[in-house]
């Protein structure tokens, strides 16, 4: 999904202008051509930046925003790769409404629900986009 969505703004914006010289061929004006790892660069960091906001305003009060420390909840440092086993779409899932999660019986959450016997609040209207974002927050910090 990262990916797709990294592709998404990059299609927006890699492309070059084109315009039409004196003899009609068709010509790529390089000048403004941004280069594609400034664009994946200066995409990358908003998506963090949108992570981060959302984390701040959102998660913060439970989790740690150095993100080692445990508060309410865990430390969230390394959850992907600790999710790593699953598909993405739990990680979301989780976020969105952890107990239901628990209560199919998946792994991880039933493992962790059992260890800190919290319920955490649940994000119903968070889109896969920016609870995404908050991940990649997580993975980059
Ligand atoms: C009210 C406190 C609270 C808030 C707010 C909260 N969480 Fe949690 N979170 C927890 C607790 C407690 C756990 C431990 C598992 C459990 O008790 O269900 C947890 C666990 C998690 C896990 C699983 C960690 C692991 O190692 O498997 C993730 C991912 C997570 N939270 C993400 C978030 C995100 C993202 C937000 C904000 C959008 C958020 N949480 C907001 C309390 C909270």
């Amino acid at each position: 999904m990262r990916f797709i969505f990294i592709l998404f703004i990059l299609g927006l914006f890699s492309f070059g202008k084109t315009t039409t010289n004196h003899i009609g061929t068709s010509i790529v004006d390089n000048s403004k051509v941004m280069s594609v790892d400034t664009v994946v660069a200066d995409s990358l960091k908003a998506i963090i930046a949108q992570g981060k906001a959302l984390f701040i305003s959102n998660c913060s009060t439970c989790h740690d925003i150095g993100l080692r420390e445990k508060l309410i909840g865990p430390g969230l440092h390394g959850v992907t790769e600790r999710w790593g086993a699953y598909p993405r779409e739990d990680l979301y899932a989780w976020v969105r409404n952890s107990q239901a999660l628990v209560a199919k019986g998946h792994p991880r959450a039933v493992g962790m629900f059992g260890a800190w016997k919290t319920i955490m609040v649940s994000f119903p209207n968070f889109t896969d986009e920016e609870i995404e974002s908050i991940l990649v927050f997580i993975e980059n910090s």
